[in-house]
């Protein structure tokens, strides 16, 4: 079986015409104790749900009822009037990504041509992560810090509330989910504790790997 990465992971979510909530790579408890069940049952269960459903209840009899979830958030992206559409399909798409962004006894360090990669663009992965952290930290309020490809060189991004790198010209490789809910019940308002553990015990470079395609 081929490694899960971007091309063929979202498959998942689809079921004819309607939007599945794809299921979980991991067990409810598999990340604990950086990540408590008690988070990933309210996040998955309850918060990702959600987005699924809006999507089908806004899809219904539209002609983008079908499409991959890629093709419906970049057809909808930067259009008020397809704001709705576009946050629950993004939102839906960016936590499937989170979700295998995180594996259990993750961090470490990567295979050696992410590696390689990481330390052209950065200098070193310590480099790398802490740019990281920090585009996850200065996200004001709701969003997601990025590790993209951008060209040849793996960068940075941050984005806010459902905005997804999908829709600019960077190849998404991995992404920290920093919107409240992903971490208050664990953290409360630490978020630095939160992403920096993360970082250092779940983050799943096999993931990162795979996305550089
Ligand atoms: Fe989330």
């Amino acid at each position: 079986m081929s490694a899960v990465n971007l091309d063929n992971f979202s498959k998942a979510a689809q079921s004819g015409s309607q939007y599945v909530l794809a299921p979980l790579p991991y067990a409810n408890n598999a990340l604990e104790p950086v990540i408590t069940a008690n988070t990933l049952s309210f996040h998955y269960g309850k918060h990702h749900k959600t987005y699924v459903d809006n999507l089908n209840n806004l899809l219904a009899n539209s002609d983008l009822a079908g499409q991959s979830l890629e093709q419906i958030i970049k057809a909808t992206a930067g259009q008020a009037d397809k704001a709705a559409i576009f946050n629950n399909a993004a939102q839906v798409w960016n936590h499937m990504f989170y979700w295998h962004s995180l594996k259990p006894n993750g961090g470490g360090e990567p295979s050696a041509v992410l590696k390689q990669k990481i330390a052209a663009s950065f200098g070193n992965l310590d480099a790398c992560k802490k740019d990281l952290a920090q585009a996850a930290l200065t996200q004001f309020g709701s969003g997601w810090a990025w590790l993209v490809l951008d060209g040849d060189k793996v960068a940075i991004a941050k984005t806010g509330n459902a905005e997804t790198p999908l829709t600019k010209n960077v190849r998404p490789l991995l992404t920290i989910d920093v919107w409240e809910h992903a971490y208050y019940l664990d953290y409360q308002n630490r978020r630095a504790d939160y992403v920096n553990t993360v970082l250092d015990k779940l983050i799943n470079w096999d993931f990162a790997a795979a996305n550089l395609g």
